[in-house]
């Protein structure tokens, strides 16, 4: 049995074992408001409900705020395993949305197990998502593992139009007509990726970008305590970018559960693979803010000056909440 296949079996033996840290849970519904602020000169500021623990160094910032955003957006990953699972993802995203519409999606990767076999697409993207894209609620798609195997390496992707691709890796503007609220770049983060061509794209159009915000995204996390782990390569290859260019955000999956970090020179990480597929176990590491691997998607609720994150779960509860502002 090949590796790849080897660690898809196993991760089936973590079906129906919904990991869930309610201690933790506990702790957000019942700490203070806290926040910390790290890495002096490009650090965001940064608050935190969920670690009770953190020195209380920015309670200015309330994430109670009756302000409408000027972008919501939502955001999954490692979601298309076609499980109740992911069904229960989706149903929870579309009453979200009903309540608080957000205008799109980001789905960072694994968007059709196991080999990412287009032919898939209807039962495990279409009708999941079925009120969502109705609604016309768009999707923006990167490449996970599994996505290239058996599809061309990812071009049945690529080409497939409700993924909204059009290359491997790309940036979109959303928001504000002239300059937008927020520019996103989409990485493909797999090994074969044309990593010298996409490094040197990435830093040429952050320099570019006029907008306020700058959220990357891929498949592969660079830190996180999930099964699978950080990756140093990518570390090397893509942080220092983020630091130049005060990227404050970097989103993932690839680990199928949910993880925040603390601010690390500037940006936060979080890997949000609890999209349907099997959820993984996950410890905690010194650049862990908040960890618990359960089915769940976020919104990201977009201000001037800040961003308010959400992690919600399938029974439409917020169990995770942070504040990202600019250094
Ligand atoms: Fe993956």
């Amino acid at each position: 049995m090949k590796r790849r296949q080897l660690l898809f079996t196993l991760g089936g033996a973590f079906v129906g074992i919904p990991i869930i840290v309610s201690l933790i849970y506990d702790a957000i519904t019942k700490s203070k408001a806290s926040s910390i602020s790290q890495s002096p000169s490009s650090a965001p500021k940064f608050e935190n409900t969920s670690s009770p623990n953190l020195a209380d160094a920015n309670s200015e910032i309330s994430l109670d705020t009756t302000e409408e955003p000027l972008l919501r957006f939502a955001a999954i990953a490692d979601n298309g395993f076609g499980s109740p699972d992911q069904f229960a993802v989706a149903k929870s995203m579309w009453e979200t949305y009903q309540q608080k519409p957000y205008a799109f999606v980001l789905m960072a990767g694994d968007n059709i197990y196991p080999y990412g076999e287009i032919k898939l697409a209807k039962a495990y993207f279409e009708e999941p998502y079925a009120p969502l894209l109705k609604e016309n609620v768009q999707f923006y798609a990167v490449l996970g593992n599994h996505d290239i195997i058996k599809s061309n390496n990812g071009m049945d992707q690529i080409n497939y139009k409700l993924f909204n691709m059009g290359d491997r890796y790309y940036s979109f503007t959303k928001g504000d007509v002239r300059e937008g609220t927020v520019e996103f770049f989409a990485l493909d983060t797999n090994n074969n990726a044309p990593w010298e061509a996409q490094l040197a794209w990435l830093d040429r159009q952050l320099t570019k970008s006029t907008a306020p915000w700058k959220i990357v995204y891929g498949h592969h996390p660079l830190y996180s305590s999930g099964r699978h782990g950080g990756d140093r390569e990518l570390v090397a290859k893509l942080a220092p970018i983020f630091a130049k260019h005060k990227v404050p955000l970097y989103l993932c999956g690839h680990d199928h559960g949910y993880e925040r970090s603390i601010p690390l020179d500037g940006t936060i990480y979080i890997v949000n693979g609890g999209g349907g597929a099997p959820l993984y176990k996950f410890g905690k590491s010194p650049q862990t803010a908040f960890v618990s691997p359960q089915f769940s998607f976020m919104t990201f609720d977009v201000y001037q000056d800040k961003i308010i994150t959400k992690a919600i779960a399938t029974d439409g509860k917020v169990f995770d909440r942070a504040i990202i502002t600019k250094a």
